[in-house]
């Protein structure tokens, strides 16, 4: 029986099937980023995508790089740390990603028909709006008994562990609802203006979510390695800290020109030198050493540019420009794949580590993500002093788009080989547990 059992390091159907659909929304986001980089080079080319056009595709493009590329890893997570691979239910975790899958193709959909809520990210509406939520219910109930399986066990009934992973429960539970009820555009309009959005008082706040999450991560995937409680509870203690800060601070300012508030969100800066020592007290496969250390350099460049590009002055230079799709970038397409790259490959095992290692591949995602990165940063700034810069684009503009289509299509390329390797030694994962458990069943 034992047998039939994945290893906590081998990739099993469920964790396998969150995987290889994420990357397959990740090649389908790069290909529409890719095609509107073009739209944007030669704009008279919408014409022939009938209603489609450059602002449809341009919130799936985001959507299905929010809710599948950057969402099915942690599906994976999810069903490594709370043992759904390992439980009775394992066969659910499956149709569970097929299930996430295609509610985000509805949703995909209803955008491209032009229904949507017209929140940034928040868009969900008509059947997609109650589908995609239901999806997440799915998935919370099978975590659910997952949970209630192990807690028979009495090796897995650590009462710390137990109470953590309740707590995670507790807070999943909200997010369906949330997610349904803050997609109604009768809630509060596109711009929330009680938050002056990405760039305004509540900057601090999201980026300590995020901080919150990278502290999380390793419990559910790594060993904790003795003789760093330490700076794992100093981790703690001071994103406590912060976030007591950050309730002061309040959210009656939606600028960021308050003293408090830029000086507030340099607190970030303290997580440079922590978020590496916080990972060095856990124990990783040895093939996710170049992922680790290029998501910490993601890290760095992201927390050092995003707090001076709060600034004064800065700031008002470069809000509603390239500049800030940059930044985007820098966020998602670097820090956060780097992050999942490296998390996936702490799931799938050193064994299958090779699908996400290659040379070529990491260099040509990382570096394309830099190169777009510095080349929005240039428009940006650009447009910034002289908006007419975009609004009636010269030759330096064509060439900047230009160049910015060249770092899309190498980004492309590497999300290519990376979901054709995936699908391959997975396959033949699949194949022998199936054989596998046969046998033993017989
Ligand atoms: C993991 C991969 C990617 C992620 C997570 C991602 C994410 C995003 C996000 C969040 C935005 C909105 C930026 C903003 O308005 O602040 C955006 C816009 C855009 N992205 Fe991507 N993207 C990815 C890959 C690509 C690729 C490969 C290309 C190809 C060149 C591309 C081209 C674009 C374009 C043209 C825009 C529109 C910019 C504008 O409206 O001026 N993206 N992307």
């Amino acid at each position: 029986m034992k047998a039939a059992e994945s290893s906590p390091s081998a990739p099993s159907p469920a964790v396998d099937a969150a995987i290889t659909h994420a990357l397959f929304w990740l090649v389908a986001g790069n290909a529409m980023g890719t095609m509107i980089a073009v739209l944007l080079l030669l704009p008279g080319l919408n014409r022939l995508l009938g209603e489609w056009t450059y602002g449809r595709w341009m919130m799936v493009h985001m959507n299905t790089a929010l809710y599948g590329w950057c969402s099915l890893p942690m599906l994976g997570f999810l069903f490594r740390t709370y043992g759904v691979e390992r439980s009775a239910l394992r066969l659910w975790g499956r149709p569970v990603v097929w299930l996430w899958s295609a509610a985000l193709a509805v949703g995909c959909y209803s955008w491209l028909s032009g229904t949507s809520s017209g929140k940034l990210f928040l868009d969900w509406s008509g059947y997609a709006r109650i589908l995609f939520p239901l999806t997440m219910g799915a998935l919370w109930l099978l975590l659910v008994f997952a949970f209630l399986g192990q807690r028979r066990n009495a090796e897995q009934a650590r009462w710390r562990a137990a109470a953590a992973k309740l707590i995670g429960l507790a807070v999943l539970a909200a997010v369906p609802f949330a997610l349904f009820y803050a997609s109604s555009p009768d809630l509060y309009p596109a711009f929330n203006p009680d938050s002056g959005g990405p760039t305004g008082a509540s900057q601090l706040e999201s980026s300590l979510g995020m901080v919150l999450i990278v502290l999380v991560l390793p419990f559910g995937i790594a060993r904790r390695l003795p003789g760093h409680a330490r700076t794992l509870s100093l981790a703690w203690v001071l994103l406590a800290v912060e976030a007591a800060f950050c309730a002061l601070l309040g959210r009656a300012d939606a600028s960021h020109r308050m003293p408090a508030q830029y000086i507030g969100l340099g607190s970030i800066l303290l997580w440079l030198p922590l978020v590496p020592l916080y990972y060095r007290g856990f124990a990783w496969n040895c093939e996710t050493r170049q992922w680790k250390q290029v998501f910490l350099c993601w890290w760095g460049l992201l927390v050092v540019s995003g707090w001076i590009f709060f600034l004064p002055g800065v700031l008002d230079r470069f809000k509603f420009t390239d500049g800030l799709v940059g930044h985007s970038l820098t966020a998602v397409a670097g820090f956060l794949t780097a992050l999942l790259v490296f998390v996936m490959t702490q799931l799938i095992g050193d064994e299958h580590a090779w699908i996400f290692n290659s040379k070529w591949s990491f260099y040509a995602w990382n570096l394309g993500v830099l190169a777009y990165v510095m080349v929005m940063t240039a428009a940006g700034w650009i447009e910034g002093g002289n908006p007419g810069f975009t609004m009636a684009p010269g030759p330096l503009h064509h060439v900047l788009y230009f160049v910015r289509l060249l770092t899309g299509l190498a980004m492309l390329a590497a999300s290519v080989e990376w979901w054709i390797a995936a699908t391959q030694p997975f396959g033949r994962m699949r194949r022998y547990q199936t054989s596998h458990a046969g046998a033993i069943a017989a």
